[in-house]
């Protein structure tokens, strides 16, 4: 899979790829990131890539031209199956906007600033738009690095065990189960008996109970949702 993020920051993206597990991922081949600064774009000698709002009103809004260039020059060296547009009037990040994600090929993700990008990028040139919760951020840097996590981490052979992303909280519609390592117990505070017998069938029903028991308490609007 390759990313290509388009940002006028790309200093406050970096980071997430240069650590854990999203830098093996890169380091492994599995998932290539470019970053694509939109000031590269730019025509004029202030490399302005915004300005003021036709019919007036407060903020700056980012100019078409520097996005054309950029996604125009991205897509003559390849196909791109999505173009997402981070903005917190997008559709909602999802476990399941995700999963589809992870088996693209290739994909942009423009990140906004200041009010928003001029609405004809967005109708000319975006395929999908999401944003990561109700509320906004200042700009959608950080938005894209969340998307990028819960995207590379289901990329076959990311984690380590293929086997810990299908157990996610979300996957299966429910929150996960409460989990415990050694000791046994500590500070008197125990650990569930049943989980040392071995009787496998029997900890995986008190798992999928305590995972329903979780999300009726927590988010009894996941369960609605099925
Ligand atoms: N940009 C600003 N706010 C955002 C949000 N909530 N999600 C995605 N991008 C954003």
């Amino acid at each position: 899979m390759r990313i290509d993020i388009i940002t006028v920051l790309p200093e406050l993206l970096k980071s997430p790829f240069e650590a854990s597990i999203l830098k093996r991922a890169i380091d492994a081949g599995l998932v290539e990131v470019h970053f694509h600064n939109l000031r590269d774009y730019t025509t004029d000698n202030y490399k302005s890539i915004d300005d003021t709002q036709f019919g007036g009103g407060a903020g700056m809004v980012m100019m078409i031209e520097p996005i054309d260039k950029c996604i125009s020059a991205l897509k003559t060296e390849r196909n791109y199956d999505e173009i997402i547009y981070m903005t917190p009037d997008g559709e909602t990040l999802k476990q399941g906007i995700a999963n589809q994600l992870s088996l693209k090929e290739n994909i942009i993700i423009l990140c906004g600033h200041y009010k928003g990008v001029d609405q004809r990028v967005r109708d000319h040139f975006i395929t999908r738009e999401i944003s990561i919760g109700d509320y906004v951020l200042s700009g959608g840097e950080l938005g894209a690095a969340v998307l990028c996590d819960a995207v590379i981490r289901l990329i076959p052979g990311v984690l380590g065990n293929e086997t810990s992303a299908l157990t996610d909280s979300f996957q299966d519609g429910l929150l996960a189960p409460p989990i415990y390592t050694k000791p046994r117990e500590y500070k008197g505070w125990k650990v569930p008996e049943l989980l040392f017998g071995g009787n496998l069938p029997k900890i995986e029903k008190w798992r999928e109970e305590q995972a329903y028991i979780r999300t009726k308490e927590r988010r009894p609007d996941l369960l609605d949702e099925n």
